[in-house]
This record gives structure tokens, C-alpha cells and sequence, in this order.
């Protein structure tokens, strides 16, 4: 199954532009990181993923990385990356960087010898046609701005040209096959990236848009899950206590399939994740779990995470987050309350979770131009909210030279509102996690299993390991009455949660664990 510490792993995501900036220049960077390593271990939470921090002419925040082995200037240099490691280490973290295998920038030093028109060793390194008048087989690119005649192919952006791993089943000759000299180098390319940062003392990745590097793929795309498990074969000889996430939301291919250890449940529509949090992009309202009395239920989730939790039990961890730095932050529409009881059930579910910087004190999703190719994914990325004071705490640097503004509301929460107020959003997400780090039960391996997903009148149930834990997202009360209460005592709760002679009751808005 990979790392032993991934067992008890708890993330917390850093989107380094947004979260301490050091020099005040406006935006956040890696000494900032440091400064605040203290509050994230002060979280309980004991591994960290930053976002890519790598150079970048930032068309895609960084996603559309120049330079593969080079910190950003802005956000420092290798060294002080270096000294993240340690510093994390010496915490007893682990650091995951952010790792981009499907493009690259078209400012990349690759791009740009493979886009001249002799022939040189980076001219198969992208995708390319052999004749720029004509498209490329329906698929998106570009054509008509290279001195080389010929489009290329995209995997997001404009400026993120696909770097080639071959095709599944060639059949236009400028198309390369999966087991060519050239997609053999792009795997090589990758694999000495990975090894660049996992040598200087980092602890594994997260892999963008993981399930895209073989064009044509099949539907189990078992041509890029083959890509993965050669690269998985490096990791358990060479660094067997590196740790792999996917963006791929597909546990039986990410985790069966292609040797992940762990894959992100992601905020797709309808998805059984989204119908926990941000139910509101389909038609018919928002019937969101967690929002209180929006009449959703636990089935829907349930329907759709049980079968792929079964498939994968053994196999990788899958991975609930409370956001990412490209989905809405969940107080968007969930109150304080309801986003405890949100993370209650986050934090007490099997697999690996993650924390999205901010989202523990209830940070909003604003209303924000977009910046760096966010769009409507700016409006989660906006400066951490350490203080009341100046910028929130994140930057002495004049108001209209940060990064992103802060959220300027007079009641927006912080660390600083929130940190000494037991009632505190802040101070509930710190006990669960101490919660999660006491009990292996509740940690990556323990079974889950339902007891009751019947809300009509009892709350829903289930259990992790021997811990029998009871939610109630509702306004009303529920009961429960099972033989398994018997000989249990309450080891948390949130709102009135009784345990009598047998009998659960549960207010409105309340979740308890029992061991
Ligand atoms: C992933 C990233 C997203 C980025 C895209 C292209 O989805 O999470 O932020 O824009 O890949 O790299
Ligand atoms: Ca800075």
C-alpha cells in the first residue's frame, strides 16, 4: 500500500501565492511558508501539498511550468525550498510538491527547440502534426504561430502545449506509438523531474490531470495506468516512502490501475462527493447533505463512493478534501455549523483527507477578477486570513499591490478571531484532527461500514474499525436504538449528542463518536 505515514496523514494544501508572504512583496512565498509551519503542525495536520512553486510565465497559476528544477523567483530559490523540507521534516511533516506531467508551458526551453523548424532532439517531445494548414483530428490546438510547419496539440490552456507520450493506437504517421524512442523520453524527462526534488528531500506528489498522457487512450486507460506503474516501479525501489496523489477521480483505474497510493474524490456534478458540499450546479436546488434541512441525503453520496471504497480497500487510499485551489470553497454556501459537521464526517472517513488552506476558519469564496487563468476558481485563492490587522496578516505590502485582495468584509473570519474560542470553526477542526491522530480507527485503514443510512428517524450511522459514530445534519431530532450502543461511551460530540440507557439521541445538527 506504500508509505506507513500515510496512514495517519492529514493534509493541508498550500497555494503559495496566498498563504504568508515573507518579503513584502505582495505575494505569498516560501520563507512565508516556513514562518507559518508552526500553525499548520499547531493544526495537527502533518504533511503539506503546495501547489506548483515552480518558474513559470503563470498564464495558469503555475500550472504551465518553464522550468521544471527551478523555484520561482517570486516565491524564493531552491534552497529556501530545500529548507522547507527540513523544516517540515523537523516537524515530523511530510511535503508533497505539485508535479505537471502533461504539458508544459510553450515558454519551456522544450517547447521552444521543438516548435523550430530543424530537427533537434525535442522535436517529438510535443505533439505535433506534420502540416500547419490542417487541424489535428478534432482535438484542440494550435497552428500558425511556429516557424515549424505544423499544430500542436493542447492538454488545458493556449499556453499548455501536450507534451507526447504517444498514442494508443497510431493511425496518422506524425502520430507516435506509446513504446517509441520519443514517448520513451518524455516518460525518462518526467522521471528525472521527480527524481530532481525527491533527491533534494521532498516527499512525493501530487500529479496534475494524472490520466491524461496517452492520446486515444481506451476507456480504462490502461496505456497512461502502464505509464504510472513503470513510474510507480522507481518510486518502491528508490524512494519507497514517497508518497503519489492523483487528479484523476477514478479510484479503479488511479488506484487499481495505475499504482497511486492515493486518488482525489473530486468535485464532479452529481458526483457522490459533490452532493455532500456544492450540490447547486444542477437543476432542482441544492439538496447538499450538509446544508441543513436542503432535504439531500447520505445515499446519494453513498451510492456512488461505497462501490469504488470496496473495489480499491487495499489497494490506495481515497482521498476527500474540504476544497482545492480550483473548486468553491465550501462556506460559499455552508454555514459554521454546518461546515463542522462537513469536516467531522471528512475527517473521520477512511483514506487519506485534505485540508484546503483557509477552509479551516470558514474562509469565503469571494467575488474576485480572475488572475493568472483562475476565472471563477480566483474567488478560492484570495490571501490567507491570519489577523484582523493589516492585509489580514499576510503581507505588510500596500493594499493594492497584494496578490489578491482579502476578504475585506468587516466579519471575515481569521486564525487570530478564532484561535482561543473553543466554539471556533478553527478550534472544532483542531479537536477532530487530534481526534483522528488518537484513534487508529478512525485513521486511512479501518473498515467502514454503514449501520444506518435510513433518515427518516434514526440519524445516519456507521462504523470505523470498533468506533460507532452517528450524524445529524438536520434541523430535527433523531434516535437511535441499536443493540450495538450497548456498553458505549461518548468520546466526541458536537451539539447535545445524549447516549441513555441504549438509546442515542440526537438534536438537530449533531455528531457524535463512540467507543
Ligand atoms: C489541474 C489543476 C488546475 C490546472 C489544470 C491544468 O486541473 O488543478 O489548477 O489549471 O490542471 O494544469
Ligand atoms: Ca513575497
Amino acid at each position: 500500500m506504500g508509505p506507513t505515514w500515510l496512514k495517519d496523514a492529514i493534509f493541508y494544501e498550500i497555494y503559495p501565492q496566498s498563504f504568508q508572504d515573507s518579503n513584502d512583496d505582495g505575494i505569498g512565498d516560501i520563507p512565508g511558508i516556513i514562518d507559518r509551519l508552526d500553525y499548520v503542525a499547531g493544526l495537527g495536520c502533518n504533511a503539506l501539498w503546495i501547489n506548483p512553486c515552480f518558474d513559470s510565465p503563470f498564464m495558469d497559476a503555475g500550472y504551465d511550468v518553464r522550468d521544471y528544477k527551478l523555484v520561482a523567483p517570486r516565491y524564493g530559490t531552491n534552497e529556501d525550498l530545500v529548507r522547507l523540507f527540513r523544516e517540515a521534516h523537523a516537524r515530523g511533516m511530510h511535503v508533497l510538491l505539485d508535479l505537471v506531467p502533461g504539458h508544459t508551458s510553450d515558454q519551456h526551453p522544450w517547447f521552444k527547440a521543438s516548435a523550430q523548424a530543424d530537427p533537434n532532439e525535442y522535436s517529438a517531445r510535443y505533439i505535433w502534426t506534420d502540416e500547419a494548414l490542417w487541424g489535428m483530428e478534432g482535438r484542440p490546438y494550435i497552428a500558425g504561430m511556429t516557424e515549424r510547419s505544423g499544430a500542436y496539440m493542447l492538454n488545458f490552456f493556449a499556453s499548455q502545449p501536450a507534451l507526447n507520450y504517444g498514442w494508443l493506437d497510431p493511425y496518422k504517421h506524425w502520430m507516435s506509438a506509446t513504446d517509441s524512442p520519443e514517448a520513451r523520453a518524455t516518460i525518462e524527462a518526467i522521471k528525472d523531474v521527480m527524481r530532481f526534488w525527491l533527491d533534494l528531500g521532498c516527499d512525493g506528489y501530487r500529479v496534475d490531470m494524472a490520466d491524461s498522457l496517452v492520446k486515444g487512450d481506451d476507456e480504462r486507460k490502461s496505456a497512461t495506468c502502464a505509464i504510472w506503474r513503470d513510474i510507480r516501479a522507481m518510486m518502491d525501489r528508490d524512494y519507497p516512502d514517497a508518497a503519489l496523489v492523483s487528479e484523476w477521480s477514478n479510484p479503479d483505474q488511479a488506484l487499481c490501475q495505475a499504482g497511486f497510493h492515493m486518488d482525489f474524490y473530486l468535485d464532479h456534478q452529481r458526483n457522490g462527493y459533490n452532493t455532500l458540499l456544492r450540490d447547486y450546479e444542477t437543476k432542482g436546488g441544492d439538496h447538499s447533505y450538509f446544508r441543513c434541512d436542503a432535504g439531500g441525503s447520505i445515499r446519494r453520496f453513498l451510492d456512488d463512493y461505497l462501490p469504488k471504497y470496496e473495489r480499491s480497500r487495499g489497494r490506495g487510499y481515497i482521498s476527500l478534501i474540504t476544497c482545492n485551489h480550483d473548486t468553491p470553497r465550501p462556506a460559499r454556501t455552508l454555514s459554521p455549523a454546518e461546515l463542522k459537521l462537513a469536516y467531522a464526517f471528512i475527517l473521520t472517513m477512511p483514506g487519506v483527507p485534505f485540508i484546503y488552506y483557509g477552509d479551516e476558519i470558514g474562509m469565503r469564496y469571494l467575488d474576485l477578477r480572475t488572475k493568472e487563468g483562475g476565472y471563477q476558481r480566483t474567488g478560492s485563492r484570495s490571501p490567507m486570513q491570519w489577523s484582523h490587522g493589516e492585509n489580514a496578516g499576510f503581507s505588510t505590502a500596500p493594499a493594492d499591490q497584494l496578490y489578491l485582495p482579502v476578504d475585506a468584509s468587516p466579519d471575515a473570519p481569521s486564525v487570530e478571531g478564532q484561535w482561543a474560542d473553543p466554539d471556533s470553526l478553527l478550534s472544532e477542526v483542531r479537536r477532530l484532527v487530534a481526534l483522528r491522530h488518537a484513534y487508529e480507527d478512525l485513521q486511512a485503514d479501518a473498515p467502514f461500514a454503514v449501520v444506518n443510512d435510513d433518515e427518516a428517524a434514526a440519524p445516519f450511522s456507521y462504523r470505523r474499525g470498533a468506533l460507532l459514530l452517528a450524524l445529524n445534519p438536520s434541523s430535527r431530532e433523531r434516535r437511535l436504538d441499536d443493540a450495538l450502543l450497548q456498553g458505549r461511551r461518548v468520546v466526541y460530540r458536537i451539539g447535545g449528542a445524549a447516549l441513555h440507557e441504549g438509546s442515542l439521541a440526537m438534536p438537530g445538527q449533531s455528531f457524535v463518536v463512540l467507543a
